[in-house]
């Protein structure tokens, strides 16, 4: 609840924080608000405390109070008056939210900086409000991780899931295993390489990239976070992602190795700890031991998620475990992992957490599931009385691309703009109430393959993790877009500090067929939709004097669009650049034999809208058929002189995207009877080669025709040296052009 008030406070050096009562914590994050204060305006404040409030004037009052309203404990009251501002709360985690609520309002730096007058009062929606950090990917230092742990309490997220350990680096010390760190903790230096083309380590070859924690460093990090009402939860990778734990013990897995840690990707992630063998659970406890002392939470992260069991199916040891145990298969066996090492984490008083996969095979009921494949495995979990964190990589995966991949820095894939995030709902409708109660909240994932650095880390967080910290504590009734954009820009100006990201201002070009055939409509716009767009057509970058866009314009000549969002004369993002082709099929109905899958192009008119595809499989021109034949037929309305057909297929075999066997071009007066006029055959790929796009052209003399159809065989199956074999392939194309 928020409500407008009357005037406003004028925050000066003369305000004082004052704290009320006796508690030691009030005054800790009365100290921590000043600091931040300071640094966001630049005005310093004295903290002072005193037994009673009465009769304060220019203070910021910091103070306990009952819970009547029922605040609960994480909730607060602000209360900004021209006199006085009063946080106060039931608990002190309560009053530190308050001020990061207060921090929101206070945008601007000088002598004075005025907060308007308003009464909010403020609970969560969910306990688990999470953010996520891979640091073995790439090694990010302790000062990064405060600074992170920083954004975080910014955005009231209470749980900072630390992700310490994968296949490309081990980031913890532990003190009975100092290998761990002296060989797990490095690996060779391929950063100048794509992360999928990374070779391994050579014989003789020093590793020398990477990094890790000391215990002190992690005890600093968690007093830190706990400072700032943050509890980091570790993850500790298992049965699998654990390449370089086996570099450093090749002991503890099936094989005996040798491994080393890989510099880059991994797939299959089969590399894994023996199961068979009772030393490798000892060498984990012994882990986790020293672990649990560094983290006092209540929650312990083990992975399980990914798990190639392919050792395990040769491995004599595991074999015999199967049997003695009397296990079904390898599925069981993870199962049996799992359960061990819950009950012993149990038997020290902490909970399990792991990613969905460890819901194979049953786990205990006390264990908690992340799920990150979708929400199916959320709501089985749920179902079956698990607690629940929900992430899914639709919604929650900020290593995706938060705008168009022309404009923005290399990602692993996907595509979650901030409009995405905030429209997510973590409690399924499907749950009954008592089942929802298991869903805990929900969590941002940072896995950082594609991240290198702390600026980038910080681009893809922000603005990102604004979206999500309203999804997991707003209630779902106060979540409106229209609402949320100028909050969040309001936010922005907090995030001077920060590298974020402005891809929610970049220009999105669509088009519409107008009226008159063979006009188009175009349309621009932002996902933020508030800053003014200024256009060219004429090939030149928009400067803050080209023409404004005001409604939708009309083009009636191909021509190139470029568009670019403005703040006074400054350009917000990129420059957006959409050539526009206007051609005699433009927007004529395409009628399709099968339907396309879950590449839509944008509907029905994707293949004659006047927009290319580019050279990404998922920008949402492509329009894809899995296994199924492109068969389309356009109807041109009338008889017409026809001169040229041309369509445009992609090729990405990583994506399992194949160009066509053949492709026909035929054309008809009545729609009835067709005549070839084109066949071309395409030698199917004999290995990856990269992205590439084939137009298929044909110039025609003298051919009259009303409908013209578009024939291209899919592959059907992915071909025997890929990695898909004998699975279905897609084809994709885009734009049908006749002239
Ligand atoms: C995951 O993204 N492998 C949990
Ligand atoms: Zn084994």
């Amino acid at each position: 609840m928020a409500e407008r008030g009357k005037g406003s406070f004028l925050l000066t050096s003369a305000t004082r924080i004052v704290v009320v009562g006796q508690s030691a914590r009030l005054g800790e994050i009365a100290g921590y608000a000043s600091e931040r204060i300071k640094e966001q305006t630049g005005i310093s404040l004295a903290v002072k405390g005193v037994a009673e409030p009465a009769g304060r004037r220019n203070a910021i009052v910091l103070q306990l109070c009952r819970d009547d309203g029922g605040l609960g404990p994480e909730g607060y009251r602000v209360v900004v008056s021209p006199k006085l501002v009063l946080i106060e709360a039931p608990a002190e985690t309560g009053v530190f939210y308050g001020i990061q609520s207060l921090r929101q309002l206070c945008v601007g730096r000088g002598r004075s900086v005025k907060i308007p007058a308003v009464v909010i009062e403020d609970r969560p929606r969910f306990r688990w409000r999470g953010a996520h950090l891979d640091v073995s990917r790439h090694f990010f230092t302790i000062e990064f991780v405060k600074e992170y742990i920083d954004i975080l309490a910014l955005h009231k997220i209470n749980m900072f899931h630390w992700h310490l350990t994968d296949d490309q680096g081990w980031r913890i010390e532990i003190k009975r295993y100092p290998k761990l760190t002296e060989v797990g903790a490095w690996r060779v230096d391929r950063e100048d390489r794509g992360w999928t083309n990374r070779p391994p380590q050579m014989p003789g070859e020093r590793a020398t990239y990477g990094g890790y924690y000391t215990q002190s460093e992690i005890k600093e990090v968690v007093e830190y976070a706990k400072s700032r009402c943050v509890a980091i939860v570790p993850e500790i990778e298992m049965p699998a992602h654990t390449t370089a734990v086996l570099a450093a013990y090749p002991q503890y897995s099936c094989t005996g190795g040798p491994f080393t840690v890989p510099p880059g990707d991994v797939w299959p992630i089969s590399d894994i700890y023996c199961a068979g063998n009772d030393s490798t659970f000892t060498f984990i406890e012994n882990i986790l031991d020293e672990v649990m002392q560094m983290f006092p939470g209540e929650f312990i992260h083990i992975g399980g998620d990914e798990a190639d069991k392919t050792e395990w199916r040769k491995c004599r040891r595991c074999q015999a475990r199967i049997r003695d145990e009397g296990l079904k298969d390898e599925g069981e066996l993870q199962s049996y992992f799992v359960k061990r090492i819950e009950a012993f984490l149990r038997a020290h008083g902490k909970r399990l957490l792991g990613w969905d996969e460890i819901l194979e095979g049953g786990i205990p009921a006390e264990a908690a599931v992340m799920s990150w494949r979708g929400m199916e495995g959320g709501i089985a979990a749920a179902r079956q009385g698990h607690d629940v964190v929900m992430t899914p990589g639709s919604h929650c995966y900020f290593d995706h691309y938060q705008g168009p991949r022309a404009s923005e820095p290399l990602a692993i894939g996907g595509y979650t703009p901030l409009g995405k995030v905030y429209s997510f709902e973590p409690v399924p409708d499907s749950l009954t109430v008592e089942e929802a109660k298991h869903v805990l909240g929900a969590q941002a994932n940072l896995w950082t393959e594609y991240i290198p650095t702390p600026e980038h880390a910080e681009y893809m967080l922000l603005p990102r993790l604004a979206a999500l910290a309203e999804v997991v504590w707003s209630p779902v009734s106060l979540r409106d877009w229209r609402d949320f954009v100028p909050r969040m820009e309001h936010l922005m100006k907090t995030y001077d500090r920060h590298n974020y990201a402005m891809s929610a201002y970049l220009v999105s070009i669509t088009t519409a067929a107008d009226s008159v055939a063979g006009r188009a409509s175009v349309s621009l716009a932002t996902e933020m939709g508030t800053p003014v767009i200024r256009y060219t057509l004429d090939g030149t970058d928009p400067t803050h004097g080209s023409r404004r866009y005001e409604k939708p314009f009309v083009m009636d000549t191909s021509g190139i669009i470029k568009a670019a969002a403005f703040v006074g004369r400054r350009s917000l993002g990129h420059v957006t650049e959409q050539p526009l082709i206007i051609h005699n099929a433009f927007y004529k109905p395409v009628v399709l034999a099968h339907p396309y899958g879950r590449y839509t192009g944008g509907g029905k008119n994707a293949l004659t809208d006047g927009i290319r595809g580019g050279k990404s499989h998922d920008d949402g021109k492509w329009q894809g058929f899995e296994f199924d034949d492109v068969d389309a037929v356009i109807d041109l309305g009338a008889v017409q002189n026809v001169s040229r057909i041309s369509a445009g297929f992609l090729q990405d075999t990583y994506f399992w995207i194949f160009l066509p066997k053949t492709i026909e071009y035929s054309i008809s007066e009545d729609g009835v009877n067709y005549t070839a006029v084109g066949k071309y055959e395409v030698p199917i790929a004999t290995e990856h080669g990269g992205t590439s796009i084939s137009e298929i052209k044909l110039e025609l003399k003298g051919a009259h025709a009303r409908y013209v159809r578009v024939s291209a065989n899919n592959v059907g199956l992915c071909p025997e040296w890929h990695d898909g074999k004998g699975q279905k392939a897609w084809v994709f194309i885009d734009e049908i052009t006749i002239e």
